[in-house]
């Protein structure tokens, strides 16, 4: 457990993130803020009240400021809007920058030494504008998206197959959008290729489904975006950090020549531990794979050419 980890944006993703977060005791405090009064210290509160029945030691609280945040270990940005049917993760792209461009000064200011997790859309660029703002290095500025889309691909292959979510290993990469790259040549069944426990087409419109997982998500909801899966994504990295636990997730790094590529956020295997970003690993892609995390990263460069910081 750490002291203090701090979740920015009281919403969907972040009160259930926060709660998610208490009752794994992952910190001694947990400080939700919200630029909404009354939510965030009505949302900690009831969650708080939870912990005699859940049996958690986390304090959580809720704040419309950063002197409660001072000094957090880990803050997960989820502040902003969320999508709505008929609106892109890019359609987002000004406003939720405006938001995220403010809250990474505040977290500077207060918690200098935090991790970042970012979670707010276009994610990719989310992260680039966290990062930027904030000056931490690229250990320390992390975005979540790749556990989320690697969690509904397994969740369909599992359906399909009739087995334990448990068995089914893959992985995502890529940017969080439409051209992300669930990698086949990655994806296993307790070591299995699937490929020969599922047939093509079938593999296809399973891939296809992970690519618009969220859209299907907006659809059904009509007023907001999913939630549910991705706090779990988000408290999974957060665990991660916190317990030092260097698991292997594809998550949004910062690229200095990895994969070919530099100056930008995108979907890699990383391994987190206590300090963030351990190590970021590069692993062969086929030549299709190649291909469609160039068209991903490119995909990624057009709105962060045009956010304004
Ligand atoms: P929501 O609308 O339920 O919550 C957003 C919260 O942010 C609201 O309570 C709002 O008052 C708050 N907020 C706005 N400006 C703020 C500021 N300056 N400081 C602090 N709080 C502020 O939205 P939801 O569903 O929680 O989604 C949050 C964000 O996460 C959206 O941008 C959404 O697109 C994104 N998202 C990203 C995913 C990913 O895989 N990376 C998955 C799901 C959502
Ligand atoms: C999702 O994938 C909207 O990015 C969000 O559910």
């Amino acid at each position: 457990m750490v002291n203090k980890i701090t979740v920015v944006g009281a919403g969907n993703v972040g009160a259930t993130a926060a709660q998610r977060i208490a009752e794994k005791e992952l910190a001694r405090t947990v400080v939700m803020v919200d630029v909404a009064d009354g939510i965030p210290q009505g949302k900690g509160l009831d969650q708080w009240e939870s912990a005699p029945i859940e049996l958690f030691d986390s304090r959580v609280v809720g704040t419309t400021g950063y002197d409660e945040t001072k000094d957090s270990d880990v803050v997960v940005i989820t502040a902003g809007i969320a999508r709505k049917p008929g609106m892109s993760r890019d359609d987002l792209l000004n406003t939720n920058a405006g938001i995220v461009k403010a809250v990474s000064e505040q977290v500077k200011a207060t918690s200098p030494n935090a991790i970042i997790i970012v979670v707010s859309n276009p994610l990719d660029v989310m992260c680039y504008v966290a990062k930027a703002v904030s000056g931490f290095p690229r250990e320390r500025v992390i975005g979540m998206a790749g556990v989320l889309d690697t969690a509904r691909y397994r969740s369909f292959l599992a359906m399909e197959l009739d087995v334990s979510v448990r068995d089914i290993q893959a992985m995502v990469l890529g940017g969080h959008g439409d051209t992300m790259v669930p990698l086949i040549s990655y994806t296993t069944v307790s070591g299995i290729p699937i490929t020969q426990l599922m047939a093509k087409d079938k593999l296809d419109a399973i891939v296809d489904r992970a690519r618009n997982g969220g859209a299907e998500i907006v659809k059904l909801l009509k007023t907001g975006s999913a939630y549910y899966a991705p706090s779990a994504g988000a408290v999974q990295m957060v665990e991660a950090i916190v317990r030092d636990q260097k698991r292997i997730l594809p998550c949004s790094a910062w690229l200095e020549g990895e994969y070919g590529m530099t100056g930008l956020f995108l979907g890699v295997p990383v391994k987190l531990g206590r300090n963030g970003i351990e190590q970021i690993i590069e692993v062969s892609l086929t030549v299709d794979e190649q291909a469609a995390l160039a068209k991903s990263a490119e995909a990624v460069r057009e709105p962060m050419s045009v956010v304004k910081l």
